[in-house]
């Protein structure tokens, strides 16, 4: 039996810049740990049987008006807590300590002093800790002792041994505090009593028996998109519900060459679900032709995906079992770029989620959305482990709009065909570029491996000459990037050889083609896509 999470530490959400790593670290640790939103009353707290409570850090003071607050019976359920930053705070003002402002703030690495305790066991007495406050506690509440201190900040820890409440203002989280693993372990093994029993590969296991009581005997309806979120929701899905999952695939005829024919063949032959392939490519170039604006590009295929996709579920409905599920891919970083949940919990993502989607009138789902709490690297991780593809599981990012938004100006079926096979040959050497980095430095993600890398049709022809012949056609755009987010992006230094024969392929192998260029613009100031 997956007892893995029987033991679960709950992470309580101030809407902190560092919080969502906590849950991350405490998993990487070997306990099941998720996030949930500060407000939790004592009695839900109870019911999700929690191992220990951790109180993230927040931007807010706790003086402010509208400050997050926690509901003081939490502190008596008996549940050991570590709090950080503003749980430290929070928990010093519920209980009649004192929160004050500092003369000055604390940014940035600071050295702590300890007075040892079970908190700091194995760290040294003198220690670099990573702060980010303005206030601090100033008095600590009834007994608590002060368990360490920075020159400006008196009580940079604080303990209650006997209730087992350990809070500090620095972040043990970040990676520059230096003690910060072993604070944690020795919060959760030797306070907690924890045992590390959790890893990637029972999660799979205890989401689809979650999943599998959710649902019950009712439908769930999933947009599958080939990309790897929705992948690895429509691969857990599938092992959890089989049939009762319908996976629509709106193939819009703008994704890479092969691409829709491998999403059929994983999701029609290796997990056993309802697939529907919609065959919209000619609808769509119909709605693209002439469109040359990217915002309105964009627009149209958004808009036409929801109604291809209602279209199904409307279909499906009147055959078999309600269809009671909207399954989403969404991952937990989608919820923090997004701005739902900061302080205000799982209720407002899901009505922020339920915004983007122009449901039509009458119609409404649930949604499961499994993948919330995860990060891209695990969610990859229970991709392998559920027996997904590598090419889908590793895929890099791939815009929604596709190649719509690669073709500069307006899309026709020719320079489709030109730019997917294009870009297939891009992406072939390119892979095989990252896989000799790989192997020659030892590590999968090297530094200078590409991130994204593709080819971009822009609206214009130039002259060449081919054997005697004066040709007028095509250029196309090489786009490769180093980065790790997408926010920021540098041009990949790619070798001279290997740019070399991506530029002899392109011309020899795709007619239409006779030029390469190379972008060689960091983001900022261009961006990663052309459109
Ligand atoms: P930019 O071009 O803004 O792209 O530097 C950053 C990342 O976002 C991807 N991208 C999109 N993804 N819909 C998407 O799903 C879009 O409209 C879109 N535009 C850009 C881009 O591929 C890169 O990874």
């Amino acid at each position: 039996m997956d007892n893995s999470k029987q033991q679960k530490v709950l992470v309580f959400d101030f809407g902190a810049q560092y919080g969502q790593l906590i849950a991350r670290r405490i998993r990487d640790l070997g306990v099941y740990s998720e996030i949930v939103p500060c407000d939790l009353s004592a009695s839900e707290v109870r019911e999700k049987n929690p191992s220990a409570l951790v109180f993230s850090g927040g931007p807010a003071s706790v003086y402010a008006e509208d400050a997050p607050s926690i509901d003081p019976k939490v502190l008596e359920l008996g549940y050991p807590i570590l709090g950080f930053c503003y749980g430290h705070q929070i928990i010093a003002h519920t209980l009649g300590g004192k929160v004050g402002h500092t003369n000055k703030g604390e940014y940035g690495p600071a050295e702590l002093h300890t007075k040892g305790g079970a908190l700091f066991e194995g760290t040294p007495e003198s220690q670099i800790v990573w702060m980010s406050h303005r206030d601090a506690v100033v008095e600590v509440p009834a007994g608590f002792t002060v368990a360490a201190s920075t020159d400006v900040c008196e009580v940079a820890a604080m303990q209650n041994v006997e209730k087992k409440i350990f809070t500090t203002q620095f972040h043990p989280e970040v990676k520059h505090t230096e003690c910060g693993k072993q604070l944690l372990e020795n919060f959760l093994f030797a306070i907690c009593g924890l045992e590390k029993n959790w890893s990637i590969d029972n999660l799979a296991e205890s989401l689809i028996a979650e999943i599998k009581e959710k649902v019950g005997d009712k439908r769930v309806i999933l947009g599958l998109s080939g990309g790897v979120d929705s992948s690895v929701v429509a691969a857990l899905l599938s092992k959890a519900i089989g049939k009762q999952l319908i996976c629509v695939f709106v193939n819009h005829g703008l994704l890479r060459k092969n691409e829709p024919e491998e999403v059929e063949a994983v999701f029609s032959r290796q997990f056993d679900v309802d697939f529907v392939h919609v065959h919209a490519e000619e609808r769509y170039l119909e709605l693209l032709r002439g469109v040359d604006d990217p915002e309105q590009k964009r627009k149209i295929i958004g808009t036409q995906f929801w109604k291809e996709f209602f279209n199904v579920a409307q279909e499906k409905a009147t055959d078999g079992e309600p269809i009671t599920f909207l399954a989403q891919g969404t991952i937990y970083p989608d919820i923090i770029e997004s701005g739902a949940r900061k302080t205000g919990g799982k209720a407002s993502t899901i009505k922020s989620h339920h915004n983007l989607i122009p449901f039509p009138d009458g119609v409404s789902f649930d949604l499961i959305e499994p993948l919330d709490h995860f990060f891209k690297d695990e969610v990859r991780a229970l991709g392998t482990t559920l027996g997904l593809p590598d090419s889908l599981v590793h895929r890099q990012p791939f815009p929604g709009p596709g190649l719509a938004i690669r073709i500069i100006g307006d899309i026709d079926s020719e320079k489709l065909r030109i730019l997917k096979d294009a870009d297939a040959i891009v992406r072939e050497e390119l892979d095989a570029y990252n896989a000799r980095l790989a192997v020659e430095t030892g590590d999968l993600h090297s530094q200078h491996s590409c991130w994204q890398y593709f080819a971009v049709l822009p609206d214009i022809k130039s002259v060449g000459v081919m054997g005697d012949e004066r040709t007028y056609e095509r250029p196309v755009i090489v786009r490769a990037v180093e980065s790790s987010d997408a926010m920021t992006a540098d041009w990949a230094k790619l070798p001279h050889d290997v740019l070399a024969k991506i530029s002899s392929r392109l011309v020899a192998e795709v007619p239409g083609l006779n030029r390469v260029c190379y972008d060689i613009t960091s983001k900022p100031p261009a961006t990663i896509e052309w459109e």
